[in-house]
């Protein structure tokens, strides 16, 4: 058996569940984001203008602590990383608040909006949304898994915080530059 079948035969199987299992969760979200009627609900938030301002700056908090989380994570994999003992916690943390921000967001536009598909920006949006859950748990299920390929943790890693760059480009970004940069 060569060096490569090996690799191969090994490091595939144990994927499946978690890749599997995110897939459920995105298609769930957008099966019920489609499904169910948009209820239009929303809750003022004391300091906020109004809901899409909340979720524009709890996105906008939750992208930047994205980019300290993957720039933690360089750092653990540099060589000079792996003596610092406050990077791994730095880690965790910054990805932990970061997606404990997008739930109360994410909610509002399941519930409140559905997913439109009536423009490019609301389409890309919406499906970004479902693929971000999917891939955030695909990620998860991976991390406790042994014999997966070196590639998984970076590769999956690197899915969510690229699906929520773009999930800040096609809402806050957008809300910033067509209504302003207001609370
Ligand atoms: C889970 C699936 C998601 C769906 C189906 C969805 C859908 C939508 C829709 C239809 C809008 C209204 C767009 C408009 O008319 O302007 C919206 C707004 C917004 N969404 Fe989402 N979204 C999802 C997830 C997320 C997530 C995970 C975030 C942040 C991490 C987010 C952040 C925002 C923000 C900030 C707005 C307000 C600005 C705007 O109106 O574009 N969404 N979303």
């Amino acid at each position: 058996m060569t060096h490569t079948t090996v690799l191969t035969k090994r490091s595939v199987v144990p994927l499946l569940v978690p890749l599997g299992v995110g897939a459920l969760v995105a298609v769930a979200l957008g099966l019920y984001g489609r499904v169910h009627a948009p209820t239009g609900f929303a809750v003022g938030v004391a300091g906020f203008s109004g809901p899409l301002a909340m979720k524009a700056w709890l996105t906008t908090g939750a992208a930047l602590l994205a980019i300290v989380q993957v720039l933690s994570a360089m750092a653990m994999w540099s060589k000079a990383g792996t003596r610092s003992a406050w990077l791994a916690p730095l880690h965790r943390w910054s990805g932990r608040i970061a997606f404990l921000l997008t739930i109360p967001v994410a909610f509002h536009c399941l519930y409140a909006l559905g997913a439109q598909y009536d423009s490019p920006r609301v389409m890309i949006h919406s499906l970004l949304g479902c693929f971000f859950y999917g891939v955030f748990t695909a990620k998860m299920l991976s991390l406790p898994r042994r014999g997966l390929p070196g590639w998984t943790l970076p590769v999956l890693g690197g899915l969510v915080f690229t699906a929520l760059i773009g999930l800040w480009l096609t809402s806050s970004f957008w809300f910033f530059t067509t209504l302003g940069v207001r609370l």
